[in-house]
C-alpha cells in the first residue's frame, strides 16, 4: 500500500470507532481529511463534530457535517487526529499543520484519543520531526533562547500565522528521550501556547497503516 492508501485505510478504520448519536472530535491535515470524507458517508448517525482547525470545520461544512462549538457540550466520547511522529507507547509530536493548541484543547476534552497514521509516523524515539510550539508573536526572541537553553534549534516557521494569531517555532536537533519530562518544562515556558508534545495526554489507540493492513496498537 502508498502512503496514500494507509492513510485512507486507517481513516475508513476509524469509521467503525465512531459512537452511534453522539458528537465527536475531529484533527486537522491529511489523514483526518481522509477521515472526514469518510465521517460524510455516515454523517446522519453523529450529532455532529467539533473541528480542531478552520481548515477542518470548513471541510465538514463543506460535507453537511454540523461543527459545534467545545463550549456547547460538556463531554466528548472520542478525537480522531493523525499525528507527525508517534512512538508505541502512543506519544506523539503534532502541529505539523499548526493546529496544536485547538488539538491539545479537543484531546483534552475527549474520553478516547484514537490517533490515525501511515506507518511512516512510527518511531521508537520522538524529536527528528522538528517540534512544533505555538508561541506568542511579542515572546519570539525569549522563547528561542530557552529553547536554545534546553539544547534546541528553533526555527521561526516562516509566512505562517496560526488560526489563534500566534507564531510556530519549529524545534530541531531534539532527541525525546522522555517526552512527558519535555512536555512539562516547555510548558513552564512564559510565552509558549503550546506546545507540540502530546505525552501527558497520549493518544489511547494507534490506528496504524501497514503494508499488510491496520495494526491496531492499545494502551
Ligand atoms: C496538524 C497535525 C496533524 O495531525 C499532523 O501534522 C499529521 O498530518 P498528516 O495526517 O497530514 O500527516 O498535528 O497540526
Amino acid at each position: 500500500m502508498t502512503q496514500d492508501e494507509q492513510k485512507k485505510a486507517v481513516a475508513i478504520a476509524a469509521i467503525e470507532r465512531v459512537p452511534v448519536g453522539r458528537v465527536i472530535g475531529v484533527g486537522t491535515g491529511s489523514t483526518a481529511n481522509y477521515f472526514i470524507d469518510e465521517l460524510a458517508k455516515i454523517k446522519h448517525k453523529i450529532d455532529g463534530a467539533v473541528a480542531s482547525s478552520d481548515a477542518t470545520a470548513k471541510r465538514l461544512k463543506s460535507h453537511g457535517i454540523d461543527v459545534i462549538d467545545l463550549n456547547e457540550i460538556d463531554d466528548l466520547s472520542v478525537y480522531i487526529d493523525g499525528a507527525d511522529e508517534i512512538t508505541r507507547h502512543l506519544h506523539m509530536i503534532k502541529g505539523g499543520g499548526g493546529a496544536l493548541t485547538r488539538e491539545k484543547i479537543v484531546a483534552a476534552v475527549a474520553k478516547q484519543f484514537i490517533c490515525i497514521t501511515d506507518q511512516t509516523k512510527l518511531v521508537n524515539v520522538l524529536g527528528n520531526f522538528p517540534l512544533p510550539i505555538e508561541a506568542i508573536p511579542m515572546a519570539r526572541s525569549y522563547v528561542a533562547r530557552e529553547i536554545a537553553a534546553l539544547g534546541g534549534q528553533p526555527a521561526l516557521r516562516q509566512g505562517f500565522i496560526t488560526d489563534n494569531g500566534n507564531i510556530i517555532l519549529d524545534i530541531h536537533g531534539l532527541q525525546i528521550l522522555n517526552p512527558v519530562e519535555l512536555e512539562t518544562t516547555l510548558n513552564q515556558i512564559t510565552g509558549i501556547v503550546t506546545n507540540g508534545l502530546f505525552a501527558r495526554r497520549a493518544a489511547d489507540i494507534l490506528l496504524l497503516g501497514t503494508d499488510k493492513g491496520v495494526e491496531i496498537i492499545a494502551n
